[in-house]
């Protein structure tokens, strides 16, 4: 998994990204052609964010001593499984319906779009992984502490990885969602 692009990755090119410096993000949300669409998909990515964010945080908290098994056992499971069924939905949505009409619009923009795709696909294994940890962490609470803080070291490792990948991917799909739906407007992809 560590072989692909997205691991390592620090933006994307020009050449996929080919409208970014015509449509810069300081711009976007002053642009004429700024709608719902593009207002809607960059809060569901600050909602992605924020959800993985506070997951990683409570689990920093437990570990450290911060937070007490009772409270995070209470709040882990419910905000782990919200977080993970709002990602994986997000990105069907994404691969089945507006991906293809992306790279409908124009021929430069299949590859930027299919570069996507695939980080849907490394994600998902994250996710995988992440979700395997996390069931094994929530099987050891009211267990033997050790296992417990073994399965803890396990699932945090996980779930830092699927935040990075998950982070890099979305402000890499920003950069060519909203310079296009700017470009060619909203209804372009409905
Ligand atoms: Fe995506
Ligand atoms: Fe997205």
């Amino acid at each position: 998994m560590s072989d692909h692009p997205l691991a390592t990755r620090s933006g994307i090119p020009d050449e996929l990204a080919y409208l970014r410096a015509t449509y810069a993000r300081e711009g976007w949300r002053t642009h004429a052609n700024y709608g719902q669409l593009a207002d809607f998909w960059l809060h569901v990515h600050d909602s992605l964010r924020g959800e993985g964010k506070a997951l990683a945080q409570a689990t920093a908290d437990y570990r450290e001593g911060q937070m007490d098994l009772a409270a995070y056992h209470r709040q882990f499971a419910p905000n782990l499984s919200h977080f993970l069924q709002h990602l994986n939905a997000h990105h069907q949505i994404e691969d089945r319906h507006y991906f293809p009409r992306f790279q409908a619009l124009d021929p430069r923009m299949v590859a930027g779009f299919a570069l996507l795709d695939r980080d849907h696909h490394l994600i998902h294994e994250a996710l995988v992984a992440s979700a395997e940890s996390a069931n094994r962490l929530i099987a050891t609470f009211g267990g033997d502490n050790d296992d417990g803080r073994r399965a803890a070291d396990d699932y945090a490792a996980s779930a830092d990885r699927l935040l990075a990948l998950l982070m890099r991917h979305l402000a890499d799909e920003e950069e060519l969602v909203i310079p296009a739906l700017l470009h060619h407007g909203e209804r372009s992809v409905d």
